[in-house]
This record gives structure tokens, sequence and C-alpha cells, in this order.
């Protein structure tokens, strides 16, 4: 049974089609990925998707309820954390989470039982009573996670939950919405972060200019994109010269980054055999070589069109 359900989402900005012509299911209990570059139109889908921002074409279903005919039953099984979003920082951590839970409709005694419970989980709950106002930012966005998570949510949406925090407070949300996602619950992740949609996601969109591109698993992606394994070399001495490396016949995409050169290829076993000739008659030694399968991050700048802007010198024959 699909908790989300995205029919040929349309909206335009002026001249800017911000979604252009989105349609994705996500079954309950999925982690699911929407990733894409900045400007890519995810926030504005997952405004959509929240009952913010009308589109100008399409249908959303939340829980089977048509967005746009029932929004209020759509909405109270939803629990967003909005892009940009700030806590009312004049309250204290309580009164944050007793002001959205009346909002929800949680009775008082659950409300405070539940607030509890999470602020204890969420490493907030000592400083429960100071003013949001001087929170940092990890523990504004930690607080804002269990403002989403007052309602109890059947779908959570978040909009780059992770985005400027340190390492820990970025782990300790990644952890929340791991066992959040435990209980059978069904998370929306915007996030352009490939790294984070590889640890988290069942499934991942990638999105780029309003479009929706592809969705698959993480390994999947990996798996259709085998011309994107890698085999990285650095040879010694450091610098060769690109009309040499053109003559290695297997290779046809190449680029220097940092001090090793990165062949994209089919092939490795090919490139390597070619490689290793060239080094053999002329006289170059290898430093170092590794092969490797094809990353997230190699699919997301490929199916964007980014990869060949990814700094270094590439080479197209
Ligand atoms: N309220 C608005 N008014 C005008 N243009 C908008 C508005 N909201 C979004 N856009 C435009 O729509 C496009 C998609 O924006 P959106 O914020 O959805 O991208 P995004 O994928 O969330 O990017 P980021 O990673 O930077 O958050 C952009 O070109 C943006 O300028
Ligand atoms: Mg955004």
């Amino acid at each position: 049974m699909h908790v989300i359900k995205a029919s040929g989402l349309y909206k335009r900005y002026g001249n800017t089609v911000a979604v252009n012509n989105i349609s994705f299911t996500v079954e309950r209990g999925v982690i699911f990925g929407f990733l894409g570059p900045n400007g890519a139109g995810k926030s504005t889908t997952q405004r959509i998707l929240t009952g913010v921002t009308k589109p100008d074409a399409g249908v959303v279903e939340i829980a089977s309820y048509n967005l746009s005919r029932q929004p209020l039953k759509a909405r109270e099984v939803a629990g967003v954390v909005p892009e940009m979003a700030n806590v009312y920082v004049d309250l204290s951590a309580w009164e944050n989470l007793m002001f959205v839970g009346e909002v929800y409709g949680v009775g008082k005694k659950k409300r405070a039982e539940r607030a509890a419970a999470m602020l204890e989980v969420f490493g907030l709950f000592e400083k429960r009573h100071l003013r949001a106002k001087g929170f940092s930012k990890g523990m504004k966005q930690r607080l804002l996670l269990c403002m989403a998570l007052m309602g109890d949510p059947e779908v959570l949406f978040l909009d780059e939950p992770t985005s400027g925090l340190d390492v820990q407070s970025t782990l300790i949300i990644r952890e929340l919405i791991r066992d959040y996602n435990r209980q059978g619950k069904t998370i929306f992740l915007t996030t352009h972060n490939i790294e984070e949609a590889n640890q988290l996601c069942d499934l991942v969109a990638i999105i780029n200019r309003g479009e929706l591109i592809v969705v698959d698993r993480p390994e999947n992606l990996r798996k259709t994109f085998t011309s994107l394994q890698t085999v990285e070399v650095a040879f010694q001495p450091q610098f060769i010269s690109p009309d040499l490396l053109k003559k290695t016949d297997v290779t046809k995409r190449f680029k220097k980054q940092g001090d090793k050169y990165i062949f994209y290829t089919e092939h490795p076993g090919q490139v390597i055999f070619s490689i290793t000739e060239l080094c053999r008659s002329e006289g170059v030694d290898i430093l170092s070589l590794q092969t490797l399968r094809p990353s997230l991050e190699n699919v997301f700048l490929d199916v964007t069109g980014k990869l060949n802007e990814s700094g270094g010198k590439e080479n197209d024959r």
C-alpha cells in the first residue's frame, strides 16, 4: 500500500518550471530519498506534497487521502520539517513541543509523555526549559524533528534535515530517522547529500531541473551504470601527456583528479592491461592502481550531466 502518490505534478514560477510533470509512489515503511542538485525542484516538490504550495497541475494522495479534497485528513498523517524552518525562539523546547502537540490535537497527558520521551532520546531533556533562542543550530534541528514527530505521523517529510550540521548532530539525526522508520513509518527525505541517500534510503529518486530522471535502489543504480566503473592510477613521473593516454585504446573517458588519473570504463581489466602496456613502453612506473565500482556520486553526476564538469580535465573521444 502506498503512503505517498504523486501524479503529474507541475509547478511554474514565471519562466522557471520548478517541477515538471513528476509522478511517483512511495510504499509504506520505505525511506524514500529525493536527491537533486541545488535548484532541482526538491523543496518545491516537498512543499506541494505537504500542502504548502498548490501545484499548477497534478494530484497528491497521502495515505489514500486526496490532498486537495481532504487536506486536513491528508495533513494529519504527515509530520514535516521544511527547508530553513525555525523553532519558536522565544519559547522553550518544552513549550515548542506543547504548542505543536496541541496543534496536532494530541491530548495533554500524551503530549507531556511524548515530549519528555523524545527530549530524552534527542539529548535535549536537560535543556527543556531554556529558550530555544540560545540553542545551537544542531539543537534547533533536533527540536524541529521532535516537533514534526509530536503527532506520531504515518509519514515524515524532511527537507535537508542534516544540512549544515556537524558530524555528531548529523549522525544523531540519521539514527533517529532510522529508528522512526523501524516503527514501520514512511520517510520522504529531501537531500543533495548523496552519501546520506546511500546510507539511509531504500529507494532514491534523482531529480534534475524539475524532472524526475530515475527511481531505483541505490545498489541498482550503481549496477545499471557499469560504464562508471573506475580505474584510478597514480603514475611516476606524475604527469602523462593526454595524447599518450589516448593511445590506450579501451579507455573512452578519463580525467585527472588530484595527483591521480581516473578512467571510466565498462571493462576495467582491459583498461589496466592497456595502461600496463603503455607504462612498459614509455618507461613509466605505477605508484598505485585500484579499481572501484560505480559510486552513487558518479551515477548522480552522470545523470544530472555534471560528471564532465566535476573538476579535472575530461577527455571524451
Ligand atoms: N517561491 C518561489 N518563487 C520563485 N521561484 C521559485 C520559488 N520557489 C522555487 N523557485 C524556483 O524553482 C526552482 C526550484 O527550486 P527549489 O527550491 O524547489 O529547488 P531545490 O531542489 O530545493 O534546491 P536547493 O538544493 O537549493 O534547496 C529554482 O529555480 C527556484 O529559483
Ligand atoms: Mg531545497
